[in-house]
C-alpha cells in the first residue's frame, strides 16, 4: 500500500518536474549562486570607479568600440580616481580585435630617464634609500599612459580622440563630488601629500583642510592638460606646454626627466604571452610585465593535477597553488626584467616540460621552504594602488587594461601647472640585488636600473579564449606583487571551478611570492584549512588581508556579457551599455 502511494507520488512529481522543464527555460539571471553579476546583451565597462565606468558605457552607446570606451574610461579615471587613475604613470593594455581575430599587447610602461643609473637609489653606505626610491622626484619614470591610450585610440578606435577625452575634460573642469572613499583616502595621506606644493594645491583646500564628502573638487589645470592632449594627441603631452611644465618641475627639484626623455617615449606593441590551460587559451602581458610569463608558468604546473576534485580552497588545493607560486616568484627574481635589455628566457619559463619538472619537485603532503629554493628574507608593508578595467563591446572587441602610479598617489608629487601626479615606478626596479622593493619583491641584474629601460611589473591584464578561439573572459587586478596570483585564481575559478564571474570575484584568495615565505590569505579561508596548511609546514600569516580587486567581464557562448566589479574596493562599478 505504502509502496504504491510512494510510486504514484513519484510518478506525479516526475510529471510536474518534466512539465516545468519543458514549459520554462532557465531565466538568464536565475542561477544557483549567492553572487550576481551585471548583465548585458550589448557592451559593458567594469572599473574601480563608477563614474568612469559610466563614461565608458556612454561612449559605447554613442557607437564607440571597446577601445574608444577603454580610452575614455582611462582618462576619466585620471580625474575620478586620482590615487591610481593617471596620466603621470603607465601600464599595459590587452586588446582583442574581433574582426581581425587578433590580440595585441600595448606596453606603455614608464621608462627610466637617460640620466638614470644603476646605483641612483643607494646611500653612502651602499644601502637602498627607500625614501628616495619611492617618494622623491627621482622615483618617477617617464610617464607612458598618454602615449599608450592615444596609441590605442588612434590605431584601433572608431571615434575621435576629442570625443573620448571630452567626458574626462568635463569632469576635471566642472568638478567631481568628493565621495567618502576619496575624502578618507586623501585625509589618510594628508601629511605626505601636503608636503608637495602642487599636490597640496590640487587635492586639499586653500587653508590645507581636507575635502569633505559631498564637496566638489575642480581640477582646472588637469582639464587644460587633457584639452592639450585632445587637440594635439600625444604631442600635446610629450611636447609643448605640458612637457615644459614637467621639465620645469624636474629642474626645480632635482628630477632627471628631460625634454629628450619625453620626446623619445613611445608605447610599444608586443607579442602577448599565451598559454594553453586544458582546452582554453590564456593571454596576458609579456615583459616588462612578469604577469603573463608567471601566470602561464603556474597554470602549466597546476594543469597536471585534478584541481576540481580537490575542492576549491581546500588545503590540498591551496598547497598546490602555494608551491607553484613559490617556484614562479623565485624564477621571477632571477630571470625577469625588460626583455629589450636582458635576455628573458620566455620560452623556457613557459614550457610545459619545465612546468612538469617543477611539479615533480612538489611534495604533495609537505610545504617546501623558500630558503631551500633561494635564500633571503624580506618584509612587505607599503600601501599600494593600481587599477584595472575591462571593456567589451557589442561586436566582440575586448580590452583588458591595468595602469598605475605604483603607490597610492604615486610619488605624491604633482606637476605644478599641469595638475597631475607623477608615478614612483622607479621603485619597481631592483635598486640593489636582493633588496626588496615596496612589495617585498627582490631582483637582480635582469631588473637593474638602466637608461631607457622599463621597470619590471606584475600587472597582468588578461584575456581568455575558449577552444573555438572566441574570447570568454577579460580580467585583471591591482595589488603589486599579488596581482599575478590574484588574476590566476580568477582564471582558475572560472575555468576550473566553473564559477560565475561574480562568485569568482568574491571567492577568498591566497598569495605566496617565495619571499617572504608566508602564505597570505583572505578572510573566508576556514580555520580548519589554515590549520591543515600549518600542519603541512606552511608559514601562514597571522592575519587575513585583502588581495587585489579584479574588474572582470565574462561572455557566454551566446554572447551575453556578465560583469563583476570587485567589492573589495569601494566605488567600483560594472555598467552595461544603455
Ligand atoms: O607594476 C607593478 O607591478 C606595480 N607598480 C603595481 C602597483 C600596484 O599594483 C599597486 N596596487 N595596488
Amino acid at each position: 500500500m505504502i509502496t504504491s502511494i510512494l510510486k504514484t507520488t513519484a510518478a506525479l512529481l516526475a510529471v510536474v518536474i518534466s512539465v516545468a522543464v519543458t514549459a520554462d527555460r532557465q531565466p538568464l539571471l536565475d542561477s544557483n549562486t549567492r553572487f550576481h553579476p551585471v548583465i548585458s546583451q550589448k557592451g559593458m565597462v567594469v572599473s574601480q570607479e563608477m563614474i568612469a565606468s559610466q563614461v565608458g558605457a556612454d561612449i559605447l552607446a554613442k557607437g564607440g568600440n571597446a577601445v574608444d570606451a577603454a580610452v575614455a574610461t582611462g582618462f576619466a579615471l585620471a580625474v575620478t580616481l586620482p590615487r591610481a587613475g593617471n596620466i603621470g604613470g603607465g601600464g599595459f593594455m590587452m586588446v582583442h580585435l574581433a574582426e581581425e581575430n587578433k590580440t595585441i599587447a600595448i606596453d606603455y610602461r614608464e621608462m627610466a630617464p637617460a640620466e638614470a643609473f644603476k646605483g641612483m637609489f643607494l646611500n653612502s653606505e651602499g644601502d637602498v634609500d627607500n625614501r628616495k626610491a619611492r617618494f622623491s622626484i627621482q622615483s618617477s619614470g617617464v610617464p607612458g599612459t598618454v602615449a599608450g591610450l592615444v596609441h590605442a585610440q588612434e590605431n584601433y578606435g572608431k571615434l575621435s580622440l576629442k570625443q573620448v577625452l571630452k567626458p574626462a575634460i568635463n569632469l576635471a573642469r566642472n568638478g567631481i563630488t568628493v565621495t567618502l572613499t576619496l575624502a578618507e583616502s586623501l585625509a589618510a595621506r594628508s601629511e605626505r601629500l601636503q608636503s608637495d606644493a602642487g599636490t597640496k594645491k590640487y587635492f586639499f583646500k586653500k587653508d590645507g583642510a581636507d575635502y569633505q564628502p559631498g564637496e566638489l573638487i575642480r581640477q582646472r589645470d588637469l582639464a587644460a592638460t587633457l584639452s592639450r592632449i585632445a587637440a594635439k594627441g600625444a604631442a600635446g603631452f610629450y611636447q609643448g606646454k605640458t612637457a615644459a611644465l614637467i621639465v620645469e618641475q624636474m629642474e626645480r627639484s632635482g628630477g632627471l626627466i628631460t625634454r629628450a626623455d619625453l620626446n623619445n617615449y613611445v608605447a610599444l606593441e608586443r607579442t602577448p604571452i599565451c598559454g594553453d590551460y586544458r582546452e582554453h587559451k590564456v593571454c596576458a602581458m609579456p615583459p616588462p610585465s612578469s604577469g603573463g610569463i608567471h601566470m602561464v608558468q603556474m597554470l602549466n604546473i597546476l594543469e597536471g593535477w585534478d584541481l576540481k576534485a580537490l575542492g576549491h580552497n581546500s588545503a590540498d588545493y591551496i598547497h598546490r597553488l602555494v608551491e607553484s607560486m613559490r617556484r614562479a616568484y623565485a624564477d621571477r627574481s632571477l630571470y625577469l626584467g625588460d626583455a629589450d635589455f636582458f635576455p628573458v628566457p620566455i620560452a623556457q619559463l613557459t614550457d610545459k616540460n619545465y612546468a612538469a619538472t617543477l611539479r615533480q619537485q612538489i611534495d604533495l603532503d609537505h610545504a617546501s621552504r623558500s630558503e631551500d629554493i633561494r635564500p633571503g628574507l624580506v618584509d612587505n608593508a607599503e600601501s599600494t594602488e593600481t587599477t584595472h578595467f575591462s571593456v567589451w563591446d557589442q561586436w566582440g572587441n575586448v580590452v583588458s587594461n591595468t595602469y598605475t602610479l605604483n603607490f597610492s598617489y604615486g610619488s605624491g608629487i604633482a606637476v605644478e601647472g599641469a595638475g597631475f601626479l607623477l608615478n614612483n615606478e622607479m621603485d619597481d626596479f631592483s635598486a640593489k640585488p636582493g633588496s626588496p622593493n615596496g612589495y617585498g619583491l627582490v631582483g637582480g641584474i635582469a631588473n637593474s636600473i638602466q637608461p631607457g629601460k622599463r621597470p619590471l611589473s606584475s600587472m597582468t591584464p588578461t584575456i581568455v579564449f575558449d577552444a573555438s578561439g572566441a574570447p570568454i573572459l577579460a580580467t585583471g587586478s591591482p595589488g603589486g606583487s599579488t596581482i599575478i596570483t590574484v588574476v590566476m585564481q580568477m582564471v582558475l575559478n572560472v575555468l576550473e571551478f566553473e564559477m560565475g564571474i561574480a562568485e569568482a570575484t568574491a571567492a577568498s584568495r591566497v598569495h605566496h611570492q617565495w619571499l617572504p615565505d608566508n602564505v597570505f590569505y583572505e578572510s573566508g579561508i576556514s580555520a580548519d584549512t589554515l590549520r591543515l596548511l600549518h600542519e603541512m609546514g606552511h608559514v601562514v600569516s597571522d592575519q587575513p588581508r585583502r588581495l587585489g580587486a579584479s574588474e572582470s567581464i565574462e561572455s557566454s557562448a551566446d554572447g551575453v556579457l556578465f560583469g563583476a566589479a570587485d567589492l573589495r574596493r569601494h566605488g567600483s562599478g560594472a555598467v552595461a551599455q544603455p
